[in-house]
Protein backbone atom coordinates (compact mmCIF):
# COMPACT_ATOMS: atom_id res chain seq x y z
CA UNK A 1 0.00 0.00 0.00
CA UNK A 2 1.20 3.65 -0.52
CA UNK A 3 2.40 6.07 2.17
CA UNK A 4 1.16 9.49 2.78
CA UNK A 5 2.77 12.50 4.39
CA UNK A 6 0.20 15.17 5.44
CA UNK A 7 2.24 18.40 6.90
CA UNK A 8 -0.44 20.84 7.78
CA UNK A 9 -0.03 24.97 8.36
CA UNK A 10 -2.35 27.16 10.54
CA UNK A 11 -4.53 26.32 13.56
CA UNK A 12 -6.00 23.35 15.66
CA UNK A 13 -8.52 22.72 13.54
CA UNK A 14 -6.52 22.06 10.57
CA UNK A 15 -4.35 19.81 12.72
CA UNK A 16 -7.40 18.10 13.52
CA UNK A 17 -8.06 17.63 10.40
CA UNK A 18 -5.25 16.41 9.07
CA UNK A 19 -5.36 14.12 11.84
CA UNK A 20 -8.53 12.75 10.83
CA UNK A 21 -7.29 12.26 6.99
CA UNK A 22 -4.40 10.35 8.40
CA UNK A 23 -6.94 8.00 10.51
CA UNK A 24 -8.78 7.50 7.29
CA UNK A 25 -5.48 6.64 5.11
CA UNK A 26 -4.44 4.14 7.69
CA UNK A 27 -7.49 2.56 8.30
CA UNK A 28 -7.32 1.50 4.35
CA UNK A 29 -3.36 0.08 4.77
CA UNK A 30 -1.88 3.62 3.91
CA UNK A 31 1.58 3.92 5.84
CA UNK A 32 2.41 7.44 7.22
CA UNK A 33 5.85 8.10 5.84
CA UNK A 34 8.20 9.67 8.06
CA UNK A 35 8.88 12.74 5.86
CA UNK A 36 7.73 14.35 2.48
CA UNK A 37 10.63 13.36 0.52
CA UNK A 38 9.93 9.48 0.17
CA UNK A 39 5.88 9.60 0.18
CA UNK A 40 3.60 8.25 -2.17
CA UNK A 41 1.03 10.43 -1.55
CA UNK A 42 1.90 14.42 -0.26
CA UNK A 43 -0.86 16.32 1.22
CA UNK A 44 -0.40 20.36 2.43
CA UNK A 45 -3.26 20.95 4.31
CA UNK A 46 -3.45 24.86 4.09
CA UNK A 47 -4.66 27.93 6.42
CA UNK A 48 -5.93 31.22 4.63
CA UNK A 49 -5.49 33.31 7.45
CA UNK A 50 -2.93 35.49 6.85
CA UNK A 51 -0.66 35.83 3.34
CA UNK A 52 2.32 34.58 4.41
CA UNK A 53 0.54 30.92 5.67
CA UNK A 54 -0.61 30.95 1.86
CA UNK A 55 2.48 32.07 0.86
CA UNK A 56 4.23 29.52 2.62
CA UNK A 57 2.43 26.39 1.27
CA UNK A 58 2.31 27.42 -2.49
CA UNK A 59 6.40 27.68 -2.10
CA UNK A 60 6.31 24.42 -0.70
CA UNK A 61 4.37 22.55 -2.96
CA UNK A 62 6.72 24.58 -5.57
CA UNK A 63 9.33 23.01 -4.05
CA UNK A 64 8.48 19.33 -3.66
CA UNK A 65 7.75 19.60 -7.68
CA UNK A 66 10.86 21.08 -8.65
CA UNK A 67 12.54 17.71 -6.04
CA UNK A 68 10.38 15.49 -7.16
CA UNK A 69 11.14 16.26 -10.88
CA UNK A 70 14.94 16.19 -10.15
CA UNK A 71 14.50 12.92 -8.51
CA UNK A 72 12.32 11.32 -11.48
CA UNK A 73 9.65 10.16 -8.35
CA UNK A 74 6.28 11.18 -9.50
CA UNK A 75 4.21 11.56 -6.22
CA UNK A 76 0.47 12.32 -6.18
CA UNK A 77 0.61 16.39 -4.69
CA UNK A 78 -2.98 17.22 -3.12
CA UNK A 79 -3.90 20.66 -1.35
CA UNK A 80 -6.57 20.45 1.37
CA UNK A 81 -8.25 22.65 3.56
CA UNK A 82 -8.66 26.25 3.34
CA UNK A 83 -6.81 27.32 0.84
CA UNK A 84 -8.09 24.44 -1.46
CA UNK A 85 -11.48 26.08 -0.67
CA UNK A 86 -10.81 29.56 -1.69
CA UNK A 87 -8.90 29.07 -4.34
CA UNK A 88 -10.18 25.83 -6.12
CA UNK A 89 -8.80 25.11 -9.33
CA UNK A 90 -6.67 28.26 -9.93
CA UNK A 91 -3.77 26.04 -7.72
CA UNK A 92 -3.70 23.25 -10.61
CA UNK A 93 -3.90 26.15 -13.36
CA UNK A 94 -0.50 27.77 -10.99
CA UNK A 95 1.04 24.67 -10.26
CA UNK A 96 0.05 21.74 -13.33
CA UNK A 97 1.64 19.26 -11.46
CA UNK A 98 -1.14 18.96 -8.17
CA UNK A 99 -3.57 16.54 -8.45
CA UNK A 100 -5.87 16.91 -6.14
CA UNK A 101 -7.70 19.88 -4.34
CA UNK A 102 -10.01 19.27 -1.57
CA UNK A 103 -11.88 21.70 0.38
CA UNK A 104 -12.55 22.70 3.84
CA UNK A 105 -15.67 20.23 3.87
CA UNK A 106 -14.64 17.19 1.72
CA UNK A 107 -12.01 15.64 4.25
CA UNK A 108 -13.42 12.75 4.69
CA UNK A 109 -13.44 11.98 0.46
CA UNK A 110 -9.68 12.04 0.98
CA UNK A 111 -9.63 8.31 0.29
CA UNK A 112 -11.59 7.96 -2.56
CA UNK A 113 -10.22 10.24 -4.31
CA UNK A 114 -6.40 9.38 -3.94
CA UNK A 115 -7.82 5.81 -4.76
CA UNK A 116 -8.79 7.38 -7.86
CA UNK A 117 -5.81 8.89 -8.68
CA UNK A 118 -3.50 5.72 -7.65
CA UNK A 119 -5.41 3.78 -10.05
CA UNK A 120 -5.91 6.19 -13.19
CA UNK A 121 -9.82 6.02 -13.26
CA UNK A 122 -9.07 10.48 -12.44
CA UNK A 123 -6.23 12.37 -13.58
CA UNK A 124 -7.05 15.52 -11.27
CA UNK A 125 -9.60 16.14 -8.87
CA UNK A 126 -10.76 19.18 -7.81
CA UNK A 127 -13.92 19.08 -4.75
CA UNK A 128 -14.84 22.45 -3.01
CA UNK A 129 -18.66 21.91 -3.63
CA UNK A 130 -20.31 22.24 -0.18
CA UNK A 131 -21.76 18.94 1.87
CA UNK A 132 -24.11 19.30 3.92
CA UNK A 133 -23.53 16.73 7.26
CA UNK A 134 -19.81 17.16 6.64
CA UNK A 135 -19.58 18.87 10.21
CA UNK A 136 -19.99 15.22 11.49
CA UNK A 137 -17.22 13.92 9.17
CA UNK A 138 -14.46 14.70 11.24
CA UNK A 139 -14.33 11.95 13.22
CA UNK A 140 -11.65 9.35 13.28
CA UNK A 141 -8.39 9.24 16.07
CA UNK A 142 -5.18 8.17 14.46
CA UNK A 143 -4.20 6.73 17.79
CA UNK A 144 -7.15 4.68 17.90
CA UNK A 145 -6.29 3.47 13.98
CA UNK A 146 -2.56 2.83 14.71
CA UNK A 147 -3.80 1.18 18.12
CA UNK A 148 -1.81 3.53 20.45
CA UNK A 149 -3.06 4.96 23.23
CA UNK A 150 -3.20 9.07 23.42
CA UNK A 151 -3.44 11.53 26.73
CA UNK A 152 -4.96 14.19 24.83
CA UNK A 153 -7.57 14.24 22.13
CA UNK A 154 -9.41 17.36 19.89
CA UNK A 155 -13.01 16.40 19.29
CA UNK A 156 -14.64 18.90 16.54
CA UNK A 157 -17.71 20.09 17.23
CA UNK A 158 -18.88 22.32 14.78
CA UNK A 159 -17.58 23.84 11.35
CA UNK A 160 -17.71 27.70 10.12
CA UNK A 161 -18.22 31.00 11.51
CA UNK A 162 -21.10 33.51 11.06
CA UNK A 163 -19.15 36.31 12.84
CA UNK A 164 -17.99 37.63 9.90
CA UNK A 165 -15.12 40.21 11.39
CA UNK A 166 -14.19 42.31 8.55
CA UNK A 167 -10.68 40.72 8.64
CA UNK A 168 -11.35 36.94 8.41
CA UNK A 169 -11.44 35.09 5.68
CA UNK A 170 -12.49 31.34 7.60
CA UNK A 171 -16.13 32.37 7.24
CA UNK A 172 -15.58 32.05 3.69
CA UNK A 173 -13.07 29.30 3.87
CA UNK A 174 -15.41 27.13 6.38
CA UNK A 175 -18.52 28.59 5.32
CA UNK A 176 -21.25 29.07 7.83
CA UNK A 177 -22.07 27.62 11.29
CA UNK A 178 -22.78 23.79 11.02
CA UNK A 179 -22.69 22.22 14.76
CA UNK A 180 -23.19 18.24 15.49
CA UNK A 181 -25.47 16.98 17.89
CA UNK A 182 -24.69 17.12 22.03
CA UNK A 183 -25.41 13.22 21.52
CA UNK A 184 -22.50 12.45 18.36
CA UNK A 185 -19.90 14.64 20.49
CA UNK A 186 -20.46 12.78 23.82
CA UNK A 187 -20.43 9.12 21.93
CA UNK A 188 -17.07 10.15 20.27
CA UNK A 189 -15.58 11.44 23.42
CA UNK A 190 -16.55 8.37 25.69
CA UNK A 191 -14.99 6.40 22.85
CA UNK A 192 -12.11 7.97 23.42
CA UNK A 193 -11.70 7.96 27.02
CA UNK A 194 -12.26 4.22 26.80
CA UNK A 195 -9.50 3.82 24.95
CA UNK A 196 -7.37 5.86 27.25
CA UNK A 197 -7.58 9.76 26.56
CA UNK A 198 -7.92 11.49 29.85
CA UNK A 199 -8.24 15.27 28.16
CA UNK A 200 -10.65 16.54 25.62
CA UNK A 201 -9.86 19.88 23.54
CA UNK A 202 -13.26 20.58 22.26
CA UNK A 203 -12.55 22.36 18.60
CA UNK A 204 -14.44 24.85 16.37
CA UNK A 205 -14.03 28.36 14.39
CA UNK A 206 -16.41 29.81 17.37
CA UNK A 207 -17.02 27.18 19.80
CA UNK A 208 -19.55 29.58 21.79
CA UNK A 209 -21.92 29.56 19.26
CA UNK A 210 -22.25 25.75 19.01
CA UNK A 211 -25.80 24.78 18.87
CA UNK A 212 -27.14 27.87 18.60
CA UNK A 213 -30.00 27.46 16.66
CA UNK A 214 -30.36 23.44 17.47
CA UNK A 215 -30.27 23.94 21.12
CA UNK A 216 -32.14 27.29 23.12
CA UNK A 217 -31.05 27.68 26.20
CA UNK A 218 -32.02 25.91 29.39
CA UNK A 219 -32.12 27.61 32.54
CA UNK A 220 -29.85 30.55 31.08
CA UNK A 221 -27.35 27.60 29.99
CA UNK A 222 -26.73 28.16 26.23
CA UNK A 223 -26.35 25.25 23.49
CA UNK A 224 -22.25 25.55 23.93
CA UNK A 225 -22.96 25.30 28.11
CA UNK A 226 -24.80 22.05 27.53
CA UNK A 227 -22.68 20.39 25.73
CA UNK A 228 -19.90 20.93 28.69
CA UNK A 229 -22.31 19.64 30.88
CA UNK A 230 -23.07 16.63 28.78
CA UNK A 231 -18.73 15.63 28.08
CA UNK A 232 -18.05 16.56 31.91
CA UNK A 233 -20.26 13.99 33.29
CA UNK A 234 -17.81 11.34 31.06
CA UNK A 235 -16.78 9.25 33.98
CA UNK A 236 -12.53 8.56 33.58
CA UNK A 237 -12.49 11.99 31.98
CA UNK A 238 -10.17 14.01 33.48
CA UNK A 239 -9.97 17.61 31.70
CA UNK A 240 -11.51 19.58 29.19
CA UNK A 241 -10.74 22.50 27.10
CA UNK A 242 -11.88 24.29 24.22
CA UNK A 243 -11.05 26.27 21.46
CA UNK A 244 -11.95 28.91 20.15
CA UNK A 245 -14.45 31.11 21.72
CA UNK A 246 -15.79 34.02 20.74
CA UNK A 247 -15.33 36.66 23.96
CA UNK A 248 -18.92 37.71 23.50
CA UNK A 249 -19.97 34.05 23.66
CA UNK A 250 -18.90 34.36 27.98
CA UNK A 251 -22.22 34.75 29.31
CA UNK A 252 -22.78 34.58 32.97
CA UNK A 253 -24.02 31.10 32.02
CA UNK A 254 -20.13 29.87 30.43
CA UNK A 255 -18.72 32.15 33.50
CA UNK A 256 -20.18 29.68 36.43
CA UNK A 257 -19.63 26.36 34.45
CA UNK A 258 -15.71 27.29 35.43
CA UNK A 259 -17.16 27.44 39.06
CA UNK A 260 -19.29 24.79 38.64
CA UNK A 261 -17.09 22.04 36.61
CA UNK A 262 -14.18 20.74 37.75
CA UNK A 263 -13.31 19.16 34.96
CA UNK A 264 -13.06 22.45 32.89
CA UNK A 265 -9.59 23.45 33.22
CA UNK A 266 -8.22 27.31 34.15
CA UNK A 267 -7.44 28.69 30.97
CA UNK A 268 -9.53 30.90 28.64
CA UNK A 269 -8.40 32.03 25.36
CA UNK A 270 -10.01 35.34 24.40
CA UNK A 271 -9.10 36.81 20.80
CA UNK A 272 -9.42 40.12 21.74
CA UNK A 273 -7.75 41.63 18.56
CA UNK A 274 -7.68 45.42 19.97
CA UNK A 275 -7.78 47.42 22.32
CA UNK A 276 -9.81 50.42 20.73
CA UNK A 277 -13.36 50.50 20.66
CA UNK A 278 -13.39 52.31 17.39
CA UNK A 279 -11.42 49.61 15.93
CA UNK A 280 -13.36 46.81 17.33
CA UNK A 281 -16.47 48.13 15.65
CA UNK A 282 -14.70 48.38 12.74
CA UNK A 283 -13.84 44.79 12.81
CA UNK A 284 -16.92 43.97 13.81
CA UNK A 285 -15.94 42.19 16.85
CA UNK A 286 -19.10 42.46 19.15
CA UNK A 287 -17.62 43.97 22.11
CA UNK A 288 -16.38 46.74 23.73
CA UNK A 289 -13.04 47.01 25.19
CA UNK A 290 -14.91 47.96 28.59
CA UNK A 291 -17.03 44.57 28.67
CA UNK A 292 -13.44 42.81 27.64
CA UNK A 293 -11.98 43.63 31.04
CA UNK A 294 -14.99 42.86 32.68
CA UNK A 295 -15.10 39.63 31.38
CA UNK A 296 -11.74 38.58 32.64
CA UNK A 297 -12.13 40.14 35.85
CA UNK A 298 -15.37 38.15 36.16
CA UNK A 299 -13.46 35.04 35.25
CA UNK A 300 -10.61 35.81 37.45
CA UNK A 301 -12.86 36.15 40.33
CA UNK A 302 -14.30 32.80 39.70
CA UNK A 303 -10.91 31.04 38.94
CA UNK A 304 -8.06 33.20 40.34
CA UNK A 305 -5.14 31.27 38.57
CA UNK A 306 -6.73 30.82 35.24
CA UNK A 307 -4.78 31.26 32.68
CA UNK A 308 -5.66 34.06 30.03
CA UNK A 309 -4.67 33.99 26.09
CA UNK A 310 -5.31 36.32 23.45
CA UNK A 311 -5.05 37.68 19.69
CA UNK A 312 -3.82 40.78 18.68
CA UNK A 313 -3.84 42.47 15.37
CA UNK A 314 -1.85 44.98 14.83
CA UNK A 315 -2.33 47.71 11.77
CA UNK A 316 -5.78 47.12 10.99
CA UNK A 317 -6.57 49.66 8.18
CA UNK A 318 -6.86 53.52 10.09
CA UNK A 319 -5.19 52.12 13.38
CA UNK A 320 -3.85 55.54 14.69
CA UNK A 321 -1.08 55.24 16.95
CA UNK A 322 -2.88 56.13 19.87
CA UNK A 323 -5.21 53.54 18.97
CA UNK A 324 -2.39 51.05 19.40
CA UNK A 325 -1.51 52.48 22.32
CA UNK A 326 -5.00 51.76 23.56
CA UNK A 327 -4.00 48.09 22.58
CA UNK A 328 -0.63 48.37 24.48
CA UNK A 329 -2.20 49.65 27.41
CA UNK A 330 -5.06 46.53 27.48
CA UNK A 331 -2.30 44.31 27.47
CA UNK A 332 -0.71 46.21 30.79
CA UNK A 333 -4.08 45.48 32.58
CA UNK A 334 -5.18 42.54 31.86
CA UNK A 335 -1.41 40.80 31.92
CA UNK A 336 -1.86 37.97 29.61
CA UNK A 337 -0.36 34.71 29.69
CA UNK A 338 0.08 34.45 26.18
CA UNK A 339 -0.35 36.38 23.08
CA UNK A 340 -0.62 35.09 19.63
CA UNK A 341 0.21 38.37 17.88
CA UNK A 342 -0.09 39.13 14.22
CA UNK A 343 0.53 41.80 11.51
CA UNK A 344 -2.89 42.45 9.71
CA UNK A 345 -3.16 40.77 6.57
CA UNK A 346 -5.70 41.80 3.54
CA UNK A 347 -7.70 38.77 2.31
CA UNK A 348 -9.50 38.66 -0.67
CA UNK A 349 -13.02 39.75 -0.26
CA UNK A 350 -12.96 40.80 3.26
CA UNK A 351 -14.62 44.32 3.84
CA UNK A 352 -11.67 45.16 5.44
CA UNK A 353 -9.49 44.75 2.39
CA UNK A 354 -11.49 47.24 1.03
CA UNK A 355 -10.96 50.13 3.86
CA UNK A 356 -9.47 53.06 3.66
CA UNK A 357 -6.22 54.74 5.37
CA UNK A 358 -4.38 51.24 5.37
CA UNK A 359 -1.19 51.31 7.90
CA UNK A 360 1.74 51.40 5.73
CA UNK A 361 3.94 48.32 5.76
CA UNK A 362 6.69 49.48 8.05
CA UNK A 363 4.99 51.20 10.70
CA UNK A 364 2.72 47.61 11.54
CA UNK A 365 6.39 46.34 11.62
CA UNK A 366 7.37 48.48 14.48
CA UNK A 367 4.28 48.00 15.95
CA UNK A 368 4.49 44.59 15.90
CA UNK A 369 7.95 45.29 17.22
CA UNK A 370 7.36 47.38 20.28
CA UNK A 371 3.87 45.00 21.49
CA UNK A 372 6.41 41.96 20.81
CA UNK A 373 8.67 43.08 23.72
CA UNK A 374 6.15 44.00 26.13
CA UNK A 375 4.05 41.10 26.21
CA UNK A 376 6.66 38.39 26.08
CA UNK A 377 8.17 40.38 29.14
CA UNK A 378 4.40 40.48 30.83
CA UNK A 379 4.34 36.83 29.83
CA UNK A 380 7.93 36.08 31.24
CA UNK A 381 6.69 37.46 34.29
CA UNK A 382 3.47 35.77 34.77
CA UNK A 383 5.30 32.36 34.62
CA UNK A 384 8.45 33.30 37.28
CA UNK A 385 5.49 34.17 39.45
CA UNK A 386 4.90 30.33 39.41
CA UNK A 387 8.29 29.40 40.55
CA UNK A 388 8.00 27.54 43.65
CA UNK A 389 4.68 27.23 43.84
CA UNK A 390 2.95 23.63 43.35
CA UNK A 391 1.13 22.88 40.05
CA UNK A 392 -1.18 20.26 38.77
CA UNK A 393 0.22 18.59 36.03
CA UNK A 394 -1.82 15.99 33.22
CA UNK A 395 1.27 13.91 31.61
CA UNK A 396 1.79 14.20 27.97
CA UNK A 397 4.62 11.81 27.43
CA UNK A 398 8.26 12.62 26.25
CA UNK A 399 9.11 16.13 26.25
CA UNK A 400 8.94 17.61 22.38
CA UNK A 401 12.22 20.01 23.35
CA UNK A 402 14.03 17.30 24.99
CA UNK A 403 12.71 13.82 24.42
CA UNK A 404 14.96 12.66 27.52
CA UNK A 405 12.70 14.32 30.04
CA UNK A 406 8.74 14.21 30.05
CA UNK A 407 6.06 17.00 29.99
CA UNK A 408 3.11 17.72 30.39
CA UNK A 409 0.59 20.85 31.07
CA UNK A 410 -1.01 22.48 33.81
CA UNK A 411 -4.81 23.19 34.18
CA UNK A 412 -3.89 27.04 32.67
CA UNK A 413 -2.46 25.04 29.84
CA UNK A 414 1.72 26.10 30.75
CA UNK A 415 4.22 23.40 29.19
CA UNK A 416 6.08 21.35 32.35
CA UNK A 417 9.53 19.92 31.47
CA UNK A 418 10.60 17.24 34.05
CA UNK A 419 12.54 14.10 34.72
CA UNK A 420 9.40 11.63 34.15
CA UNK A 421 9.25 8.22 33.18
CA UNK A 422 6.52 6.13 30.66
CA UNK A 423 4.90 4.61 33.19
CA UNK A 424 3.71 8.18 34.09
CA UNK A 425 2.02 9.12 31.40
CA UNK A 426 -1.82 9.81 31.39
CA UNK A 427 -1.19 10.24 35.23
CA UNK A 428 -1.42 13.86 37.33
CA UNK A 429 0.99 14.84 39.42
CA UNK A 430 2.05 17.87 41.63
CA UNK A 431 5.25 19.05 40.47
CA UNK A 432 6.78 22.08 42.08
CA UNK A 433 7.92 24.69 39.60
CA UNK A 434 11.95 25.16 39.71
CA UNK A 435 12.50 27.22 36.96
CA UNK A 436 11.62 29.36 33.55
CA UNK A 437 12.90 28.71 30.10
CA UNK A 438 10.72 30.36 27.04
CA UNK A 439 7.29 29.49 27.45
CA UNK A 440 7.83 26.62 29.36
CA UNK A 441 7.93 25.58 33.15
CA UNK A 442 10.73 23.27 34.71
CA UNK A 443 9.07 21.08 37.66
CA UNK A 444 10.17 18.48 40.39
CA UNK A 445 7.56 15.76 41.77
CA UNK A 446 6.29 17.46 44.91
CA UNK A 447 5.27 16.07 47.85
CA UNK A 448 2.11 18.02 48.68
CA UNK A 449 1.12 18.98 52.63
CA UNK A 450 4.57 18.33 53.96
CA UNK A 451 7.37 20.79 55.02
CA UNK A 452 9.34 18.20 56.85
CA UNK A 453 10.71 15.49 54.94
CA UNK A 454 8.88 12.39 55.76
CA UNK A 455 12.28 10.23 56.86
CA UNK A 456 15.23 12.11 58.27
CA UNK A 457 18.25 10.97 57.73
CA UNK A 458 20.53 10.41 60.56
CA UNK A 459 24.43 10.34 60.30
CA UNK A 460 25.88 7.45 61.36
N1 LIG B 1 -11.92 31.90 15.77
C1 LIG B 1 -10.83 31.49 14.96
C2 LIG B 1 -10.09 32.62 14.34
C3 LIG B 1 -9.22 32.10 13.29
S1 LIG B 1 -8.03 33.18 12.85
C4 LIG B 1 -9.86 30.64 15.68
O1 LIG B 1 -9.08 31.12 16.52
O2 LIG B 1 -9.78 29.48 15.41
C5 LIG B 1 -6.94 33.18 14.26
C6 LIG B 1 -6.43 34.54 14.52
O3 LIG B 1 -5.74 35.02 13.38
C7 LIG B 1 -7.50 35.57 14.78
O4 LIG B 1 -7.96 35.55 16.10
C8 LIG B 1 -6.81 36.85 14.42
O5 LIG B 1 -6.11 37.38 15.53
C9 LIG B 1 -5.81 36.41 13.36
N2 LIG B 1 -6.25 36.85 12.03
C10 LIG B 1 -7.37 36.52 11.37
N3 LIG B 1 -7.45 37.16 10.19
C11 LIG B 1 -6.35 37.93 10.10
C12 LIG B 1 -5.85 38.85 9.13
N4 LIG B 1 -6.54 39.12 8.03
N5 LIG B 1 -4.67 39.45 9.36
C13 LIG B 1 -3.98 39.20 10.50
N6 LIG B 1 -4.39 38.36 11.45
C14 LIG B 1 -5.57 37.73 11.25
FE1 LIG C 1 -12.89 34.75 12.01
FE2 LIG C 1 -14.15 36.32 13.67
FE3 LIG C 1 -15.15 33.93 13.10
S1 LIG C 1 -11.96 35.94 13.64
S2 LIG C 1 -13.39 32.69 12.63
S3 LIG C 1 -14.93 35.62 11.71
S4 LIG C 1 -15.13 34.94 15.11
Amino acid sequence: MPSVFIKTYGCQMNERDSEAVAAQLVAKGYSLAPNEWVADVVLLNTCSVRDQAEQKAIGKMGNLIGQSKKSGRAPIFGFLGCMAQSRGRELIDSLPEVDLVLGTQKFHRAAEYLDSLLHGRARKVVDVEEESGSQGTIREHLAAAEGRKAVSAFVSIMQGCNQHCTFCIVPDTRGPERSRTIPEVVAECEQLVEQGVREITLLGQIVTSFGRREYPAVDGRSGFVQLLDAVHLIPGLERIRFTSPHPKGYGRDLVEAYGRLPKLVEHAHLPVQSGSNRILKLMHRGYTRERFLELVQELRSVKPDMGVTTDIIVGFPGETEAEFQETVDLCESVQFDQVYLFKYSPRRGTPAAEMENPVAEEVIEDRHQRLLTIINDIAMRRYEALVGKTQEILVEGPSRRNPARYEGRTRSNKIVVFDGSERQKGQVLTLKIERVGSFTLYGDPAIVGLDEPLVEVQAA
